[in-house]
């Protein structure tokens, strides 16, 4: 058939493209990104900005938001599709999650969801580098060589333990909860988490990714705000070992369940926190 002949012009025809596409390629690697904004290290190029120090540490525990978004302002403004492929509008469903009577507004992206949209900026502080504590290009497999990381997570940009803080499942057994959904459960504690979180384990959430004060006033109003965080949004089987901060009345006894776990929050959760523990200065490393 003639099929060999009517391919080749093909064939040219891509290889050409392909040529031509690569030479674009270390074209654009070679010049600088224009008038883009670049990171703090004023990296110019694509490459000298995908190996900017910032990805890495320490200089990645310095960055702010603004010295991030200078070059990824992109993760703010990407919006969700307004219709499924199938056809299916996203005004017209709603997801578990959004059942929360605390979801306000329509369907937003994951990164707005959790720094600018409304509810977040009420409870929340997140930073880029709460979740992004690095991105090394070179190692997205852990162990894969002798010198490698060993903290980072497999493939993962994000440790995701620290989506389970805030996504892990409501720990029902430790609170001496009957077993289930707290959905269901709940009504024997009049849905509400401050029935028994008034006085038990009340020095909680001085973190510098949440806002403290804000929660237990929007808590009181709104059941919905304790079991958010903790169970109703469960994208994750597991509970979150929590650290066990002692709090006026816990005395001096630790039950079983809770001898392995820590008395205070992450050191790198305590930076900048102005009372209480978070101000101790061998945790903060500054006077
Ligand atoms: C100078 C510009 C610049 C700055 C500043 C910068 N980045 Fe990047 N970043 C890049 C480039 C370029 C890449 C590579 C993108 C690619 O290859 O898709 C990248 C990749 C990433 C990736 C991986 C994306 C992927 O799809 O694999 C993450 C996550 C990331 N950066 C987070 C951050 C965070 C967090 C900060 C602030 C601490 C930051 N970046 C600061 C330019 C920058
Ligand atoms: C709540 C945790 C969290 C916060 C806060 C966060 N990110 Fe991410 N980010 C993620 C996760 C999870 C991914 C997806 C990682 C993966 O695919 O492995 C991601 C992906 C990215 C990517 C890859 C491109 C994309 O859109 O998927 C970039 C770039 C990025 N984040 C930059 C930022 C910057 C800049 C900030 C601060 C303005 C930020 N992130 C804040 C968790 C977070
Ligand atoms: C400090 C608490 C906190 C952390 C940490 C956190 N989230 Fe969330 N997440 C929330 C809250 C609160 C909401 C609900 C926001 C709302 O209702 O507006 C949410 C919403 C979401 C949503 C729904 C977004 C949408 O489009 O409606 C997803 C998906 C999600 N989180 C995944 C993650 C993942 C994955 C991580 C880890 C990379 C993470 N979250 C880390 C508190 C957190
Ligand atoms: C019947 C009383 C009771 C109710 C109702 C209750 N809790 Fe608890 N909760 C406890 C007790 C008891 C503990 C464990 C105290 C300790 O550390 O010794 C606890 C522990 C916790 C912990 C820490 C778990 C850990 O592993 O360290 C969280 C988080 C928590 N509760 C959130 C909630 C939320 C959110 C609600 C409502 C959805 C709720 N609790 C309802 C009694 C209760
Ligand atoms: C925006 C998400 C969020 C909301 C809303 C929230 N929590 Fe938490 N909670 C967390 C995170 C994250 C931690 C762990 C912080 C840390 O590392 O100290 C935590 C820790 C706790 C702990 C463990 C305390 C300890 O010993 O450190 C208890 C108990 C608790 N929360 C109860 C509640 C109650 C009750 C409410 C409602 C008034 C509530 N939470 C609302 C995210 C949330």
């Amino acid at each position: 058939m003639n099929s060999i002949a009517s391919q080749n012009p093909l064939r040219t025809f891509f290889m050409a493209l392909i040529f031509f596409s690569l030479c674009g390629l270390s074209h654009s690697e070679a010049a600088p990104l224009g008038n883009a904004p670049t990171g703090k290290a004023g990296s110019t190029s694509y490459l000298q900005a995908k190996w900017d120090p910032i990805h890495f540490k320490p200089t990645i525990d310095q960055a702010k938001d603004e010295d991030c978004l200078a070059c990824h302002k992109e993760v703010l403004e990407h919006s969700v599709r307004t219709a499924s492929p199938a056809g299916v509008k996203a005004a017209d469903t709603l997801a578990w999650y959004q059942t929360l009577d605390t979801y306000q507004g329509e369907q937003d992206s994951f990164h707005r969801r959790h720094l600018v949209t409304g509810y977040a900026k009420q409870v929340m502080d997140l930073k880029c580098t709460t979740c992004h504590q690095g991105n090394d290009p070179r190692e997205e497999t852990l162990g894969s060589s002798a010198d490698g990381p060993t903290a980072a997570v497999q493939r993962k940009q994000v440790d995701p333990m620290i989506c389970a803080q805030c996504h892990g499942k409501h720990n029902t057994q430790v609170m001496g909860l009957p077993p289930g959904d707290w959905r269901e459960t709940g009504a024997a504690f009049q849905n509400n988490c401050l029935l028994c979180h008034a006085a038990i384990r009340t020095s909680r959430h001085q973190v510098n990714f949440l806002k403290a004060d804000a929660i237990e006033t929007a808590g009181k109003e709104n059941p919905d705000v304790c079991f958010g965080c903790h169970g109703g949004r469960a994208w994750y089987r597991v509970n979150y070992p929590y650290p066990r901060h002692p709090w006026p009345g816990s005395g001096p006894q630790t039950p079983d369940w809770a001898k392995d776990r820590p008395t205070a929050s992450e050191a790198r959760f305590l930076t900048g926190m102005k009372d209480g523990k978070a101000a101790d200065p061998v945790k903060t490393g500054k006077p």
